[in-house]
This record gives C-alpha cells, structure tokens and sequence, in this order.
C-alpha cells in the first residue's frame, strides 16, 4: 500500500507511533472484501460506487463494528486516488492537545518537545485518501482548522505562519450521533454539514441477518487456512444460534466469534463456541433476556442442546 511505504520511511517518529503505524499497516494489509447480498448491504455499496470516483467528502456512519473503515477503503480504492495514500487517524486515539499537530504537523520549537519539524497526516496523505475515524471526538480548535481544510484546501503547521495547499480528500467516521453532540455543544454545526455532504449510514448486523451465513462462511474459510485446519461445514445448530444472536458487535464481533470457534473446533464441522458470545455471557442468569419472545425461546433451546 502507497501508505505504507510513506509511514515507514519517516525515521524521525517516535517510538510511540511507530507502534501506532506498525498497527495501521498490519490492518492495511488485511483482506478488503466487502461481504454479504442483503438489500441494506446492497444500497450501501450501490453509494459507494457512486460516490467513489468523486472528491466529495464523505461522512460514515453507523455502530460499532458495522464496517465503517472498510467502507472508507473502498472508496479510496475506487477513486482516481487509489495509487496515492491511504492515511487513518483515529481522532479518539491520539491525546486531545496533540491532534493538532498529529493532523498538520508542526514547525521546529513550537511547543515543548517540538524538537525538529514534523510533517502532519494531511502533508502525508496528499494526493490521497485521510480518514479521520472518530471524527466526533476532535478538540473545537482543530474542528475549525479541519473547516478551513474542507472549504479552502489549506492549512498552517501548528507554530508555522505558512499556509500549506493540501489536495487531500477526506472521509470521516463516527459511531456518535453528532446531532446530539451539536445540542451539547461539543461539535460544530458548520463542520458536521460540511462533513456531510454525502453520509453513508452502516446497518447493523441485526438489520441485515440475511449476511449472516455468507459472512460466517467467508470467516471460517478464512480463519481455517489461517490456522492449517480442514473444515467443511457448519452445524445446523450453530448456524441457527448465529442466525438469532442480535450481534451488539456487530461484524467485528461474528469475525472474533468465529477466530475463537475455529481454534476450539475439533471436527471436520465447525460448531460455535458459546462461551464466546459476549451478550450471551452478560444476560443475568436468574433474570429473564430483554429481548423479543422469538428471540429468546429460540436462544433457550440453543442453551439447552
Ligand atoms: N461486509 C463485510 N464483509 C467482510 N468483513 C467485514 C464486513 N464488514 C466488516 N467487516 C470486518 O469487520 C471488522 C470491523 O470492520 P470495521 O473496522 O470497518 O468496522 P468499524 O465500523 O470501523 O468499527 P469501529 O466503529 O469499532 O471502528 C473488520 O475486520 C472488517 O474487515
Ligand atoms: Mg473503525
């Protein structure tokens, strides 16, 4: 990936974000097939495609672990971009008083530990792809300089006086509602219309149950050869607790249920491992599952069998 060799080559980072980068490559390198034929999945990818080859800026939206980074990968991918970086930065990750400069970098002496000039993901990302993850959680300071970015292609460096042209297209993610941060007055309202000129809202896994078999049998495949072991089908059992399990992980967690199954797994058939369904594992023992009756009659047979 272009952005890799651009993350690698600054001997100039810190022990600290190397590790943060070496993680970002590693996910880089991950398989980017988007899985799964349901109507839901379908208009999301039938938005995907047309917005991709755009420079618009796009606003993912959607639960934990629904795809949104995927999603944003695949924009990129079909864009006329796709040869440039592709730079991820999760705003929740990064300390509140250094995402300024982590975004547009800084100029020598600036502040405290400024030891040298340091180029910032926007300057890294040129040509590119950014995508800002968590976009909710960014400082009100750096969401005006962020505007600015969007409306006028440019930036300054945190200390610097030059203002720096950026050709960058930005897609942003955020599992928040940001209406209700706009209320609390923690997001700016320009900033969350300018982001949202074309918002792509991810399904959760529960609004699109008909993905379920085909992404299950996607992850075994895969989690099988990963791990040297021959399986060639699923228990009706199993496939039926996956079916109705309501997933509050959604993708992210089928994809550990079934890396967890796959390594417990002892036949040719692959059967899940329960202990692994964490919402299973947090309903009250003595007290009645708050879910609807279908649900839960269905889940009760699956816990006696
Ligand atoms: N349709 C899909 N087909 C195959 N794999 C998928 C699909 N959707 C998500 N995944 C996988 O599920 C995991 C979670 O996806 P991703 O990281 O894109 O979610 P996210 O919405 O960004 O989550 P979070 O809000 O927690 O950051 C990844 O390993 C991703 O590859
Ligand atoms: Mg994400």
């Amino acid at each position: 990936m272009a952005s890799v060799a651009i993350f690698i080559a600054d001997p100039k980072m810190s022990k600290g974000h190397n590790m943060a980068l070496r993680e970002e490559i590693d996910k880089g390198s991950m398989c980017d097939e988007i899985v799964g034929s349901s109507g839901a999945l379908q208009k999301v990818l039938s938005l995907v495609s047309k917005v991709a080859p755009t420079d618009a800026t796009v606003l993912v939206t959607g639960e934990t672990g629904t795809g949104k980074e995927l999603v944003a990968r695949a924009i990129h991918r079909r864009s006329h971009r796709s040869s440039r970086a592709f730079v991820c930065v999760n705003c929740a990750a990064v300390p509140r008083d250094l995402i300024a400069s982590e975004l547009f970098g800084h100029e020598k002496g600036s502040f405290t530990g400024a030891l040298q000039r340091r180029l910032g993901r926007f300057e890294l990302a040129e040509g590119g792809t950014i995508f800002l993850d968590e976009v909710g959680e960014l400082p009100l300071g750096t969401q005006i300089a962020l505007l600015r970015v969007l409306q006028e292609h440019e930036f300054e460096r945190v200390g610097g006086t030059r203002s720096i042209r950026t050709n960058v297209r930005v897609i942003a993610a955020t599992n928040r509602n940001l209406q209700v941060a706009i209320q609390a007055g923690t997001f700016r309202s320009d900033l969350f219309y300018r982001l949202n000129v074309f918002p792509i809202d991810m399904p959760p896994l529960r609004e699109r149950r008909e993905d379920i078999p085909v992404l299950v049998e996607y992850f075994v495949d895969d989690c099988a050869r990963k791990v040297g072991k021959n399986i060639q089908g699923i228990t009706k059992e199993s496939l039926d607790l996956l079916r109705s399990y309501p997933w509050p992980g959604n993708i992210r967690e089928l994809h550990n249920v079934i890396e967890r199954s796959v390594i417990m797994c002892e036949t040719k058939n692959f059967s899940v491992d329960k202990t692994s369904l964490s919402w299973l594992a947090q309903q009250p023992l003595a007290t009645e599952p708050k879910i609807p009756l279908d649900l839960s009659e269905k889940l009760a047979d699956h816990e006696i069998a």
